[in-house]
């Protein structure tokens, strides 16, 4: 996978995510390299529902394999036999492309990259995107355009693609497949795995600041969580601080979990003023979480006063005890509930904590 992340894939990606809320997705992504490094295959072609890796196939082994569990339970050899015959087709045409490139670059050697991205989205209203883009050398080439008739040529190298194309009906049968089968088998795709995509994780949330030449950096973590989408903003006196916030995008853990980070520059002693809100689809509503700062200075003070608490209450305790005891009363058992998650950071599995 890092072969692909490496490559401008994620210009590519952020070109597709829109603004709507995308309820599935299906998403297919080839890469061909002309140098892809000692032991690597020079064409991977794998596939994503939902943002899960779920199919791959690769010029080195030559066969379709699934890659999750779900999709080994439950589609067939014939399917994996025709995905394979698919996955051997790209690769020959692939194998094309590059040569085409380089020559229409006038390349003579060299490391190159070319990349397809294509795939479908059904949206939370129900309506239905489709893309379909080349790229090469991890700048955008050519792409399928918005009403799927016609394509968009990125650079004047692509022009005689662009010809080529509209002249044959790549784009009616592109619109066919994204509109139709695209969405058939993403919808099947979703049904098999319904178990797993369909399951929420809540966001384990962590807040802490550091200060340093003057500024107070606030960062707001959220990890653990699934599905991927989430937004984490930074308010100020309850507004949203979206141009002072940077994120770290999000990531995928190893298990199958997302997480991410958001910061925000803060004026020192402006702590208090700041929220991390957190929405996912595992919260009911979203979460609030702020910084509470640790005090230093208090501490031996605090400390010497929950120790004479404690040794007086323990002396009282112990003389209630006798007391009851004497009385001939059982003491009803009780319990302080610790709250030790404060401090420094807070984390919770979403909701704010009373205080
Ligand atoms: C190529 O695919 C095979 C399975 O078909 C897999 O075992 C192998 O790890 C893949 N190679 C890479 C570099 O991903
Ligand atoms: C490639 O070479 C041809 C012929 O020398 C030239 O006309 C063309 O502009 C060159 N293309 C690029 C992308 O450099």
């Amino acid at each position: 996978m890092g072969l692909c992340g490496a490559l401008g894939l994620g210009l590519l990606l952020a070109a597709v995510s829109g603004t709507a809320a995308e309820l599935h997705t299906l998403r297919y992504i080839q890469t061909a390299m002309t140098d892809p490094g000692p032991g690597q295959p020079w064409f991977v072609d794998v596939g994503y529902v939902d943002g899960e890796l779920f199919t791959h196939y690769n010029s080195t082994a030559r066969r379709a394999v699934p890659r999750t569990e779900w999709m080994a339970a439950k589609a067939d050899q014939q399917y994996w036999d025709r995905e394979t015959q698919i996955g051997q087709g790209h690769e020959q045409t692939d194998h094309g492309n590059l040569g085409i490139l380089q020559r229409r670059y006038n390349q003579t050697g060299g490391s190159h990259t070319a990349q397809w991205m294509y795939g479908c989205d059904i949206l939370e209203d129900g309506t239905i995107r489709g893309y379909s883009q080349y790229a090469y050398d991890g700048r955008d080439f050519i792409a399928l355009d918005k009403d799927m008739k016609t394509f968009t040529a990125a650079v004047p190298e692509a022009v005689p693609t662009k010809r080529k194309w509209e002249e044959g009906d790549v784009a009616e049968r592109w619109k066919n497949y994204l509109e139709e089968t695209c969405v058939e088998w993403l919808r099947r795709y979703v049904e098999y795995g319904k178990a797993e995509l369909g399951r929420r994780e809540r966001p384990q949330v962590r807040v802490w600041g550091k200060e340093a030449d003057g500024i107070l950096t606030l960062s707001c973590r959220a990890h653990g969580f699934y599905p991927r989408p989430i937004v984490v903003s930074w308010l100020k006196d309850g507004a949203v601080r979206a141009q002072d916030a940077q994120s770290g995008g999000i990531v995928p853990n190893g298990d199958g979990t997302y997480h991410t980070w958001v910061t925000i520059d803060a004026q020192p002693g402006d702590g208090d003023k700041y929220q991390c809100r957190v929405e996912h689809a595992s919260l009911p509503q979203p979460g609030l979480y702020s910084w509470e700062p640790p005090q230093p200075n208090l501490l031996p003070v605090v400390a010497g006063v929950a120790v004479a608490i404690v040794a007086i209450a323990i002396v009282v305790g112990v003389g209630f005890i006798i007391y009851r005891r004497h009385a001939g009363k059982k003491g009803t058992g009780y319990n302080i509930a610790p709250d030790r998650e404060g401090g420094s950071s807070s984390s919770s599995t979403g909701s704010n904590p009373a205080i």
